[in-house]
């Protein structure tokens, strides 16, 4: 079971559901109505999706159930980080992964949001220093850590 917070118009959504076929599901979760109907229109028929139109802080999730919780193109836009860690690990099985990714490093991702609009120029990614706090603080610890021109990918594991 994977959970996707922020599944925008559900690109990524189907290629995971495509991945985890019929046995598997996703969880997939975004705040923006007009967001929300994209992803409907382009996941109809696939019935191992379910789809909430709703903060994932306030997504219903059973606890450890998840092997995935994947942020992408999503973390900087957390209000409240900690909270969203807590609750993404609290879901995921013990062997479960978080990760965080883009398509770009975090310099360029923080540069972009301070300058493109002043609603989201303090939606950061946070410092390698302060992602491994978030993590310790519920167990998990950085496995691994791209941040360079190949992008932004951040895989945490429980301790
Ligand atoms: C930059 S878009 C990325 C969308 C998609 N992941 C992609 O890569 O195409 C970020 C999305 O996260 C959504 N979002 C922001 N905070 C959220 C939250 N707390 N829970 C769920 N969705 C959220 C926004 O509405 C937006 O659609």
């Amino acid at each position: 079971m994977v959970v996707e917070p922020g599944c925008g118009t559900g690109r990524l959504t189907k290629l995971i559901a495509e991945k985890v076929g019929g046995s598997g599901i996703v969880i997939a979760s975004d705040v923006s109505p007009r967001m929300l109907e994209q992803s409907r229109i382009r996941l109809n028929g696939f019935a191992n999706v379910h789809l909430f139109h709703e903060a994932i802080e306030k997504v219903p999730l059973v606890l450890q159930t998840i092997d995935v919780a994947l942020c992408h193109n999503v973390f900087p836009h957390f209000d409240h980080k900690p909270l969203v860690v807590a609750k993404l690990v609290e879901a995921l099985k013990s062997d479960g992964r978080f990760i965080v990714s883009h398509f770009m490093p975090s310099s360029w991702v923080n540069s972009l949001h301070r300058k493109t609009n002043p609603a989201v120029a303090s939606d950061l990614l946070p410092d390698q220093e302060n992602m491994t706090q978030l993590f310790d603080e519920v167990g998990m610890q950085i496995q691994e850590l791209i941040d360079d021109d190949r992008g932004y990918l951040l895989k945490a594991v429980f301790k």
